[in-house]
């Protein structure tokens, strides 16, 4: 069998972690989902999620993930033999399938603006965006193509191995992102007007906070950490024994944390500056961000650094979706890594083509009132990633032996264990009851 591969440094490992977490969940779902939910409220609640439960559980995630050394089902499998807990890497490898064939779709918008930008450097659409963004969604060939173009380019990094691919990709991109974004953030908060912006983000209304809000801000954490599918414990697997994984896991956070905020920062300030609502669903950064870049001097160039940051940031994510699947296969089938890459891909391509032509001619096929399109970003975002969680929770605050627990998160006893009762009260208590008080208070009652 080929080698597993691994994180050839311990910066690697982190900035390929951080690659995962920082994608079109930052820069393209949390800014609807902000407006959505009227705004700071709604930050608060998501920063309280964050530090709160997902800071302990990115630690339970990667020291599954080192401790087993395995793909998600077979960490498992790996620490507790006799466990039927293995099944929640199925769950896993299944999310990864539901997230990647909607992730794409964006991906190939996304690439479709980018392309777009460039082409029309010297004369930008500035009237009816929403139909064109609306026309291009919709029409049956474009977005399918782009679809496939974005999931061959994910499959490439994949190829190239854990080494090679993902983390040099994450090394020299990760910085240039941040720099980036921050760049953007400066132009929007410098707009006349942003100020109402700032207002919507950092003053909070609590009488708009709904059961809905805490549901939506405990999916968004999820999706935009990476957590509860197997994604970081895969990548944990890669990590090198002497890495600390209590502060990997902090600096993980805080990056991705910041990263969402000065997208935020970036987006919702210019919507108000042009007087233009920061509620349009998931639509937002691909129809009010052009209509902005349109009448901004200097726009074009902005527009095309800002769908580059996206592309990248979206496709440094794909691949850590894709890498679930295919280590899974490599592992469990004895396959080499590119064949394993090439079947996965081949798979998520043609459920991605269903999700991709559910907003256009399959729009009447709809499942719980849902396009295959929300249906499959509202199932994984707000089931199967909680859910996941509190499988991983329990697992690693019930199930293992509180020596091995120690013995990993010490790297055998040569480090002090940051916060160790903090994070044995959220593990073994607070996450999976609030967690569970979630899903089901906003399921079934
Ligand atoms: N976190 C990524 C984003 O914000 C998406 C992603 C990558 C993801 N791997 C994941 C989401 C695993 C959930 C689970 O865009």
């Amino acid at each position: 069998m080929e080698n597993r591969g691994s994180f050839n440094t311990k910066i690697g490992a982190v900035l390929a972690i951080i690659g995962s977490a920082v994608g079109l969940g930052n820069l393209w779902r949390f800014p609807y989902v902000v407006g959505q939910n009227g705004g700071a409220a709604f930050i608060l609640i998501y920063f309280i999620f964050v530090i709160g439960l997902c800071v302990p559980l990115m630690v339970a995630e990667l020291l599954i993930g080192r401790r087993g050394g395995s793909h998600n089902a077979g960490c498992f499998k790996a620490i507790k033999e006799d466990s039927k807990f293995y099944l929640f890497g199925y769950v896993g490898i299944l999310s990864a399938f539901v997230i990647l064939s909607f992730y794409s779709v964006v991906g190939g918008w996304v690439l479709n603006y980018l392309g777009q930008s460039i082409i029309s450097f010297n004369n930008p659409q500035v009237n009816e965006l929403s139909n064109i963004f609306n026309n291009f969604v919709i029409n049956p060939v474009r977005p399918l193509v782009l679809h496939l173009v974005f999931i061959v380019l994910t499959a490439l990094i994949v190829i190239a191995g854990v080494e090679k691919g993902i983390e040099k990709i994450s090394k020299f991109f990760m910085p240039i992102l941040f720099i980036l974004i921050i760049v953007l953030a400066i132009r929007s908060v410098t707009l006349d007007g942003a100020v109402q912006g700032l207002n919507f983000l950092f003053k909070a209304d609590f009488s708009k906070v709904t059961n809905e809000t805490i549901f939506e801000a405990l999916g968004q954490a999820f999706f935009s950490l990476s957590l509860g599918m197997g994604c970081v414990m895969t990548y944990g697997s890669y990590m090198s024994k002497n890495s600390n994984i209590i502060k990997s896991s902090i600096i993980v956070s805080i990056s991705d944390t910041l990263f969402a905020l000065i997208a935020g920062i970036a987006i919702i300030p210019a919507v108000f500056s042009f007087n233009l609502q920061p509620t349009a669903g998931p639509g937002l950064v691909f129809i009010v961000l052009p209509e902005i870049f349109a009448k901004l001097n200097g726009g074009s160039f902005f527009q095309i650094i800002f769908f580059f940051v996206v592309f990248i940031a979206a496709i440094s994510s794909s691949i850590s979706l894709l890498e679930v699947v295919v280590s899974y296969v490599v592992e469990e089938f004895k396959i080499t890594r590119k064949k394993a890459t090439i079947i996965t891909t081949i798979i998520i391509a043609i459920i991605g083509c269903f999700c991709s032509l559910s907003e256009g001619v399959l729009s009447d096929f709809k499942i719980a009132g849902m396009t295959l399109f929300s249906l499959f970003d509202y199932v994984s975002s707000n089931i199967l990633l909680p859910f996941g969680s509190i499988g991983i929770a329990i697992f690693v605050g019930w199930r293992m032996k509180k020596k091995d627990v120690f013995e990993e998160l010490s790297n055998n006893g040569q480090i002090k264990i940051m916060c160790k009762s903090y994070f044995i009260l959220v593990i073994k208590y607070i996450a999976p009851i609030a967690i569970s008080l979630i899903l089901l208070k906003s399921l079934f009652w």
